[in-house]
């Protein structure tokens, strides 16, 4: 397969086109933002370990029955991904409280949700992805009610999978975002699972392993990722 021309460049990937009009190329940058953009930063070699853990991610989901756009990687920071017609939605899952969702309900970060609980966003980044219901969804359409069931059933699959996974690796998955696109009529996830869209605690310590690192400014942000990525790693290796 080919490389060709840039299709899209985002805050920390870029999307290239290729020869094979169900494929595209995606690299992984080292830039990292926060807050819809407004911080901004380098967070070396953030785009090699994003790469190499979303592939290991979505390899595993994909080998327990959770498909999605992953196909291989081609390179350090590089990845073919199947083409899809992403819906301009997010999926945040929360097992514990923290981030916003602290703020917004007035609880301590830490808190444990008694059982998942799953938020909607609309992705438009002059709008800062407003959180917003189904019935908006619906309403707009960015989605169908199928599609909407569909996003929440793997979401909740794909949760319990990498919540025990995590789990093997003495790492709490406090919350992340999913984002998914079309294929042929069939909804599947696509986009990264990597420490810039998920918050992994410490078990034991509670220390944060994640892109609150670089938003909060706790320092070695570099050596968290690393590590995260080499725990998790080595817990899917042992299954
Ligand atoms: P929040 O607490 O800021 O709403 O974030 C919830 C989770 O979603 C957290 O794991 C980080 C992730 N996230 C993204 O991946 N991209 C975003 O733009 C935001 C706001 C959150
Ligand atoms: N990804 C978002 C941004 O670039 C927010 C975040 O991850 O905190 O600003």
């Amino acid at each position: 397969m080919k490389k060709l021309e840039l299709l899209y460049e985002g805050k920390a990937k870029k999307v290239y086109n290729t020869d094979d009009q169900n494929y595209y190329w995606v690299e992984y940058k080292d830039d990292a933002t926060a807050f819809n953009g407004a911080k901004k930063g380098t967070i070396v070699d953030k785009g090699i370990v994003n790469n190499k853990m979303s592939a290991l991610m979505f390899t595993y989901l994909k080998e327990n029955g959770v498909d999605n756009h992953f196909v291989e990687l081609v390179s350090d920071r590089e990845q073919i991904v199947q083409r899809l017609q992403m819906l301009p939605l997010e999926i945040v899952v929360r097992n514990i409280v923290a981030g916003s969702l602290a703020k917004r309900v007035g609880k301590e970060e830490g808190y444990p949700l008694p059982e998942p609980v799953l938020e909607l966003y609309y992705k438009d980044d002059a709008l800062g992805d407003p959180m917003v219901n189904e019935s908006h969804a619906l309403a707009f359409g960015w989605a169908t009610k199928e599609q909407l069931e569909t996003m929440k059933e793997i979401a909740l699959k794909a949760n319990k999978l990498m919540t025990e996974i995590v789990a093997r690796a003495g790492i709490d998955l406090v919350d992340y975002k999913l984002e998914f696109g079309v294929k042929d009529g069939k909804v599947m996830l696509g986009d990264e699972i990597s420490p810039d869209t998920c918050r992994f605690w410490d078990k034991e310590t509670k220390e944060k392993l994640d892109k609150d690192r670089f938003r909060r400014d706790l320092g070695k942000i570099e050596e968290a990722y690393a590590e995260v990525y080499s725990r998790i790693k080595e817990a899917i290796a042992n299954v």
